[in-house]
């Protein structure tokens, strides 16, 4: 059983806690598959979510998650909230926190705000993305799909390519695969490569794509965050392409049958190529289905913390 209050990222919570969401997550996928989608793990909970960036696959996925699991929920839309009448995240955390919301999931893109905020509310706090820091359900939800390709994460080894920099998902994923024995290969634009990635665990720097991709068991593409790049980061998306996206060519430097895995949303022919997004190796359909299972273990498991 899970023993903390929040899912606030990887790099905090232990390896048997990561084991135990996943064998979770696992169960949760019979849900899932299954006709009606219905279970009664979270009856009589509810859930908010408060989503300050854009979100399809997160949002919907963890309001899914709530309606399978036989919870009620309410998403604050920001963009027609009181936020734009000034209020603080404080005062809209505690005004969600007085209906005695038991989850509160929080994209934020500034990195830190559900770990500052989560102190302050009795809900527990699920991070959804903060800025460039941490997604730790996304990144669960990779590891999902490694394991239930593969059987097991550790010894496996994982290219994760281009926009590191601003990439909260390959810092997650960085975090949550070390600690479940898996080599971690990056390579990306000297430009989009943070201080101090090389000094994470797992990592092994790469000086070309043909390095990491090569003999991998799964290889992640990376979404260009354009809306977080300050100018001239890259010469250009058709540059990017060339020098670091992912084609037929280059997913076949990888172990036969290697993975495809890519958060979402693609920028198309410029981290993967059309042929490879809608090939048979890539299992971007697969994480976003994951993602539910995820999030209900996640929730359900949270939930279960809070009761006990
Ligand atoms: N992967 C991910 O976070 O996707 P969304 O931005 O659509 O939620």
């Amino acid at each position: 059983m899970l023993k903390q209050k929040d899912l606030l990222g990887l790099k905090d919570l232990s390896k048997e806690n990561i084991e135990l969401i996943l064998s979770t997550a696992d169960e949760m996928r019979k849900v899932v598959d299954s006709s009606p989608k219905k279970c009664d793990l979270f009856k009589g909970g509810s859930m908010a979510t408060l989503f300050y960036e854009n979100s399809t696959r997160t949002k919907s996925s963890f309001e899914l998650a709530c309606s399978y699991m036989g919870g009620v929920y309410t998403s604050l839309n920001v963009a027609t909230s009181s936020v734009n009448k000034g209020e603080s995240i404080l005062d809209t955390l505690k005004t969600i926190d007085s209906f005695d919301t038991d989850i509160i999931v929080i994209r934020h893109s500034k990195s830190g705000v559900p770990h500052v905020f989560a102190p302050y509310v009795k809900a527990s706090i699920i991070n959804a993305g903060d800025g460039t820091n941490e997604h730790p359900t996304q990144a669960l939800l990779d590891m999902l799909t490694m394991k239930r390709a593969y059987g097991k994460i550790e010894g496996l080894t994982v290219a994760i390519l281009g926009d590191i920099k601003h990439s909260r998902v390959a810092r997650s994923n960085i975090w949550g695969l070390s600690k479940l024995g898996a080599e971690i290969k990056i390579f990306g634009p000297e430009t989009l490569l943070p201080k101090g990635i090389e000094k994470m665990p797992g990592v092994k720097m790469c000086g070309s794509l043909k390095e990491a991709v090569s003999g991998c068991d799964a290889v992640m593409g990376l979404r260009l965050q354009l809306e977080r790049m300050t100018k001239g980061l890259i010469p250009s998306m058709g540059e990017f392409a060339k020098k670091f996206g992912v084609n037929e060519e280059v997913l076949s430097w990888a172990k036969k049958d290697a993975l495809l895995l890519h958060p979402g949303p693609v920028n198309r022919n410029v981290e993967l190529s059309y042929t490879v997004v809608d090939g048979d190796q890539s299992f971007i359909n697969e994480q976003v289905t994951n993602g539910v299972a995820v999030r209900m273990a996640a929730m359900y498991l949270l939930n279960q913390a809070k009761r006990s």
